[in-house]
């Protein structure tokens, strides 16, 4: 997903899409595209926004270089994350999906949840979480006593635990038709979005959803601090690969 504006970066979104901005050696919709091509995901929708729409084409192309094949979609407006899915379903429909936000940067590859999520009829939606000192910043899970979510509560000012919902989600061939009922049931947010939270909440009540805690490094490179915070973690690294 790399709709969105990216207004908490401005200035330096004001002439360019903040997924295109430098993650230490590349741009940063190359990590993002690593997460899912070092799982074992070769077909890749891009969803994009705003102004910048061919340089993304220019730099990323088919997607060969990245042994992947790539469709392109735009969103006119960022309308939320669950918006931007809503809007592949025509290339999507009928399989199951995993979705990537273009700001999350992961030291991990997920090709054994995948596996598992591919061949389980027991599991509709895996959630990943991580531990972080800041969830007031995300989506933040309440766990039962066995582990499992017992609902999300998005940007809470008094977050019930630590547990941030990271922006890789996996869905079943249902997921459209959880959107449209979210939509008609719950509609658009006070910041005018369709919220994925409301999409995975819905799965939680009615379905079954697995979490999977991570272990490696997790960023949302979206604000100075954490685009810097994940520079210097590729960064390290490549210096530990050398040595
Ligand atoms: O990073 C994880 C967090 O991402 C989750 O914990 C939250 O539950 C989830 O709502 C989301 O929160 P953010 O407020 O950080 O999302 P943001 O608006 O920054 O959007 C994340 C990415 O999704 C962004 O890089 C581009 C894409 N996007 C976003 C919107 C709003 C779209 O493609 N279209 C959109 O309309």
């Amino acid at each position: 997903m790399a709709g969105g504006t990216g207004s908490r970066l401005s200035p330096l979104t004001n002439v360019t899409n903040k997924h295109l901005l430098p993650v230490y050696d590349e741009p940063m919709i190359y990590k993002v595209i690593r997460t899912l091509t070092n799982s074992g995901i070769s077909d890749i929708t891009i969803v994009l926004g705003g102004e910048s729409v061919g340089d993304f084409i220019r730099l990323l192309g088919d997607g060969s270089e990245f042994q992947a094949h790539f469709n392109y979609v735009y969103q006119q407006r960022a309308g939320g994350i669950a918006e931007a899915l809503f809007l592949t379903r025509k290339i999507i429909e009928g399989n199951k999906v995993a979705v990537i936000l273009g700001d999350n940067i992961f030291e991990d590859s997920f090709d054994s949840e995948l596996y598992e999520f591919k061949n389980s009829t027991d599991f509709e939606c895996y959630l990943f979480l991580k531990e972080v000192e800041d969830p007031e910043r995300f989506g933040v899970a309440e766990l039962n006593e066995d582990g499992t979510i017992k609902s999300i509560e998005e940007k809470p000012k008094s977050p019930k635990t630590n547990y941030a919902v990271t922006g890789l989600y996996f869905y079943d061939e249902n997921i459209f038709n959880v959107i449209k009922k979210v939509n008609k049931e719950i509609g658009y947010s006070k910041r005018d979005e369709l919220e994925i939270t409301d999409v995975n909440n819905y799965y939680i009540k009615n379905g079954k959803t697995k979490s999977v805690i991570i272990k490696g490094f997790w960023s949302d490179a979206g604000k100075f601090d954490t685009l810097l915070k994940s520079s210097n973690f590729i960064k390290s690294q490549k210096i530990n690969k050398v040595k």
